[in-house]
């Protein structure tokens, strides 16, 4: 088992990660002093799976585990699911300290740590990612939120977890599709905060892909260390530095959007956007050509997309502009200066844009 201290004085926090360990999630509440009621959020196809397995460890440490089950979907992350589960969570009569637990993907556990931070104005939560993508990022950091039909993520709050215990045996369960885009991520951690990290992705890249256990659990507590130490330096995105852990999805966003969020997974089209990036950094001479090549050969070899056609430039810019990244009427990219190294920067010009969207 590892564990890795998330450092917010009194929002602190620890990441387990832990091969089949969902049966000691009980146990890992208890030490932590949670108590009484837990409300379990998670979707039918997900309880099937793991549900039982943790409503067992809640009961075996003395708790008294409830289940809030919501539609499976990117699309069902709306204000709607975060009613019906405040709706739900009245009927249990849940109180101030009773708790709820994330069990799913990174839909669940924004939508999850969204309704904690809002009822009876804030109860404890706890995250139990079962994508990779989830555990390397969404379940880590405290960012919570549901999107609204003018664009994602616009409604949230950010809401610290109280733990988050990560079972890499969940990803055994999980399609393929879903394991690569979670990969995009993991790839993101390397290019911006640690060329070692990105060495070992490169040469261990066929026991990851076929799962095998101790290369899950390095990749999966390496990437859950860089984000917390950004995250430590930055739990706001007060000052920047966070800011670098969007890399990629400043084009990943407006590609879900141009696509109707129905093409690509979100670690689909960060990996595209990472490419995009990459781009746009050797066009403005930020970063070598190599540094994009080594990125795209990556993702590649990986199995992602990191090739995109017809793109309109106005359209692309039209739909950036909406985007949470833009400060002062300007577009802030994260640009990659080296691997292991990435800046932000609003000081770019439009035709080196206008190449990046051309040449895709
Ligand atoms: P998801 O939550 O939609 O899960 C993908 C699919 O896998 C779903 O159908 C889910 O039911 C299924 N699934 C989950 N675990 C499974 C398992 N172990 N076995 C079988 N099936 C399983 O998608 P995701 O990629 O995990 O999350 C994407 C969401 O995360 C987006 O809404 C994105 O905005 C958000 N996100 C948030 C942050 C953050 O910091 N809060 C960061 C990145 C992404
Ligand atoms: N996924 C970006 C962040 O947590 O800040």
């Amino acid at each position: 088992m590892e564990r890795i201290k998330v450092a917010l004085e009194d929002r602190s926090y620890d990441i387990i990660i832990c091969s089949d360990c969902i049966k000691d999630t009980g146990r890992h509440l208890k030490d932590i002093g949670l108590k009484d009621k837990i409300c379990i959020v998670t979707n039918s196809k997900i309880n099937k799976l793991y549900g039982r397995k943790i409503t067992e460890s809640l009961k075996k440490a003395g708790f008294l585990p409830l289940t809030i089950l919501i539609p499976d979907g990117e699309r069902y992350k709306t204000l709607k699911t975060v009613s019906d589960i405040y709706d739900k969570l009245i009927s249990y009569k849940i109180e101030r300290n009773s708790s709820l637990i994330a069990l799913g993907g990174g839909v669940i556990g924004d939508i999850t740590g969204f309704a904690a931070a809002t009822f009876l104005r804030g109860i404890p939560y706890v995250q139990a990612p079962t994508t990779l993508l989830a555990q390397v990022d969404s379940s880590v950091g405290g960012k919570t939120g549901v999107n609204h039909k003018k664009g994602k993520n616009l409604i949230g709050a950010f809401y610290q977890p109280r733990l988050v215990v990560i079972d890499i045996a969940t990803l055994q369960s999980l399609p393929k599709r879903e394991f690569l885009a979670g990969m995009g991520e993991i790839v993101k951690y390397g290019v911006i905060a640690d060329e070692g990290f990105l060495n070992y992705l490169e040469e261990n890249l066929s026991g990851i892909l076929s799962l095998k256990k101790d290369k899950l659990l390095h990749i999966i507590k390496r990437s859950c260390e860089i984000k917390a130490r950004v995250v430590e330096e930055d739990e706001r995105e007060a000052t920047g530095k966070r800011a670098i852990l969007n890399f990629g999805h400043t084009f990943g966003h407006a590609i879900e959007t141009i696509t109707g969020y129905k093409k690509y997974k979100h670690g689909e089209a960060v990996a595209i956007g990472m490419v995009m990036a990459a781009k746009l950094a050797f066009q403005m001479n930020i970063c070598d050509v190599h540094v994009y090549l080594r990125i795209k050969r990556l993702l590649n070899r990986i199995g992602l997309q990191t090739e995109i056609q017809k793109l309109d430039s106005k359209e692309v810019l039209k739909i950036m502009q909406l985007d949470k990244k833009v400060s002062e009427g300007r577009i802030k990219f994260v640009l990659p200066k080296r691997i292991g190294e990435a800046i932000t920067s609003s000081d770019w010009n439009i035709e080196d844009f206008k190449k990046v969207i051309k040449n895709m």
